[in-house]
């Protein structure tokens, strides 16, 4: 890979969620940090890269599409014919399909296809349908995350605090410090998320370790195991949705928050972005919830989704304006947001890679 660093200056904040680790809430961390951030009225995409596509599934999308970020990461599409109503106000998909699993080859022959993903973003001005992107990425450090980690502005790391735990966060660190140095100097660590967590001693005992080297680099929150986080995937919700009030509901809201802290590099966030707005906003749509969650337009290469709820109320037609923030009065939230980004990037230090090295 060459030294090649290209400023990605019309792309929005970029988020991956990111651990070369498999069955530590990557998937569950981007898919309610995504809706969550939607809930705080921004427009979202969430950009499925894993082939298992289980941030697309857990939308209700199933089976997986025939197009979706595959093609656009290769450059064969355009963003827009492949996004993918989320059926939240604000937050679309763009889904994963099973050819991701052809992408680690075919990205493979070329030197600089690592940037391919950046390239496509940028050209195909993922800034229109986006204040801020979410990446679900998979459990390996191939040519998938590296293009992932090239497009990303910044990296939440979920990990579960097992004893097995530091190995993996060494090699997820090492990755990342990597690509930052080679083609993504504005790669910055937006925090490790401490996810299903059970309380037993040996976790307890590993959680201290582990803030006690990476220091403020942990998010305050942890997300506790809960049951209700496997409900909400079988029902094709994000847990936020289902249950906002609920242990895992709460801890990614407060998540949210401190990821949008950390973005705003010591800046405050504007009014509005606090607990109480978002929880609103979440137990609306769950109130809500059979008329808002998806199903498929006529356009749309899938077939039915299964309905998971049987007093489903008429459903309210999707249409691209809907991806709009609903609240004229949180309009003022993208130029916040490019702001805030533009003045964590000159801030980054800070909150870079300092510990690696
Ligand atoms: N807080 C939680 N409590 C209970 N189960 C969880 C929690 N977070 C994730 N899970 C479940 O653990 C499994 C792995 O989570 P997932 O988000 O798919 O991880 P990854 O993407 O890192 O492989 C999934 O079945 C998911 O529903
Ligand atoms: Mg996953």
């Amino acid at each position: 890979m060459s030294g090649t660093d290209i400023a990605a200056p019309a792309l929005p904040p970029i988020i991956a969620v990111f651990n070369h680790k498999g069955g530590v809430a990557k998937t569950t961390t981007a898919a309610n940090l995504a809706t969550c951030l939607a809930a705080f009225g921004l427009k979202v995409v969430l950009i499925d890269l894993d082939a298992q596509g289980n941030a697309t599934a857990g939308f209700g999308v199933l089976p997986l599409p025939a197009v979706g970020s595959y093609d656009v990461l290769l450059g064969n599409s355009e963003i827009e014919p492949v996004l993918a109503a989320s059926g939240f106000p604000g937050l679309s998909l763009l889904p994963a399909t099973t050819d991701l699993r052809l992408a680690e080859l075919q990205l493979a022959t070329d030197e600089h296809s690592h940037l391919q993903l950046r390239k496509s973003l940028t050209e195909h001005h993922l800034s229109r349908w986006a204040d801020i992107a979410v990446i679900d990425c998979p459990p390996s450090l191939g040519m998938v995350t590296a293009n992932a980690l090239t497009a990303a502005s910044h990296v939440v790391i979920p990990a579960r605090p097992d004893p097995y735990t530091h190995e993996g966060l060494v090699n997820t660190w090492h990755e990342i410090k990597r690509l930052k140095e080679t083609v993504n100097s504005r790669l910055t660590v937006a925090g490790i998320l401490l996810t299903m967590v059970t309380g037993d001693a040996t976790e307890t005992d590993v959680a201290r370790t582990m803030r006690a080297e990476f220091g403020d680099m942990v998010y305050k929150v942890m997300v506790e195991t809960d049951p209700k986080v496997v409900e909400a995937a079988q029902a094709g919700v994000p847990v936020v949705v289902l249950d906002p009030d609920g242990g895992s509901g709460r801890a990614y809201v407060a998540a949210t928050l401190e990821l949008l802290t950390r973005l705003a590099a010591g800046q405050p966030l504007p009014d509005g972005f606090n607990q109480d707005s978002v929880l609103n906003t979440l137990r609306d749509w769950r109130a809500r919830l059979p008329a808002l969650q998806r199903r498929p337009t006529e356009s749309e290469a899938w077939a039915a989704v299964p309905k998971a709820w049987d007093d489903a109320e008429p459903h309210d037609d999707w249409t691209p304006e809907r991806l709009t923030p609903a609240e004229p009065a949180r309009k003022f939230t993208m130029g916040w947001l490019a702001g805030a980004f533009l003045a964590g990037l000159a801030l980054g230090a800070g909150l870079a890679l300092t510990i690696a090295g």
